[in-house]
């Protein structure tokens, strides 16, 4: 099947905005880039390196990537991957833990090497959390960096689990990874897979806005109304770490959104 066009593009700040029918369509669209760079990659150097993303915006990203693997047009022998975040604590066996996601959504399903998915560990010593995030860090550097960044947006603009701060621009797009504490909204909007807020952990570990810059491209993927404020703060708003998906704006990076017309509803005054 051919990759489905947006209905609407424009660029902002150099970041392209596309805007498609529905999210399936967008999540084929980045399916389908995802897939281009693993080939392209993979037939120039050896390697692919995908920084991943969770949450439930990116699981019809994941299924149609099996597809392709499944019609033996896609192998993920060539891959490493890098998770964004992970709950802390939490084991991987915890069916909300990001882990257990990953393998079920794409990593069982696919032909990638056990040693070459890396999601942040919900199970390290507390005392070892900061050494943890900075070996991470070096693992991506190590494998060259990332080729391409995949994220979604959390409601109050955060990317991976970088949650709004009053820190300035120069420290906060120099933010490694790190263990942090989650934002209200974000415990909020995870009660209902823990059964309850109380049951969300307080705390994550997460990539930092710095190795996220790193990637070579990053896709980035929002839908429906919930996510309308983000998407305009994060666009015409002021570049700021108060809204995180802002801090992507700053010349880096190919960046590119993907949107549906609800989240995209708010660019329209621009
Ligand atoms: C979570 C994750 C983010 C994700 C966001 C949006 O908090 N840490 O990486 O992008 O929420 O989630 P959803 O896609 O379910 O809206």
């Amino acid at each position: 099947m051919p990759a489905p066009k947006p209905s609407r593009s424009f660029s902002i700040d150099g970041a392209s905005v596309l805007v498609f029918d529905d999210k399936i369509d967008a999540c084929s669209a980045a399916a389908d880039r995802i897939a281009a760079v693993i080939r392209d990659r993979v037939s120039a150097s050896g390697k692919a390196v995908l920084g991943l993303a969770t949450g439930s915006t990116p699981v019809p990203v994941y299924d149609r990537l099996v597809e392709e693997h499944r019609a033996g047009r896609l192998s993920f022998a060539g891959v490493s991957t890098f998770n964004l975040d992970e709950y802390y604590p939490i084991s991987p066996l915890d069916p909300q833990s990001y882990r257990f996601y990953m393998d079920r959504h794409l990593f069982s399903r696919v032909d990638l090497a056990p040693n070459r998915s890396h999601v942040p560990d919900g199970t390290v010593p507390e005392a070892a959390l900061e050494a943890y995030g900075r070996a991470y860090d070096g693992w991506i550097e190590g494998e060259g960096g990332l080729d391409l960044q995949l994220l979604g947006l959390g409601r109050n603009g955060h990317i991976g689990f970088n949650e709004p701060t009053e820190l300035d621009l120069d420290r906060a797009l120099a933010l490694p990874t790190r263990p942090v504490k989650l934002h209200p909204t974000t415990i909020a909007d995870a009660a209902k897979d823990f059964g309850g807020e109380e049951h969300v952990p307080r705390r994550a570990l997460t990539m930092g806005i710095a190795p996220i810059r790193s990637a070579r491209e990053i896709l980035v993927l929002a839908f429906g109304p919930n996510k309308a404020g983000a998407v305009s703060g994060s666009l015409l708003g002021e570049v700021s770490a108060r809204v995180p998906g802002s801090l992507l704006r700053p010349a880096g990076p190919r960046v590119t959104w993907m949107l549906d017309p609800e989240a995209a509803a708010g660019l329209d005054r621009r």
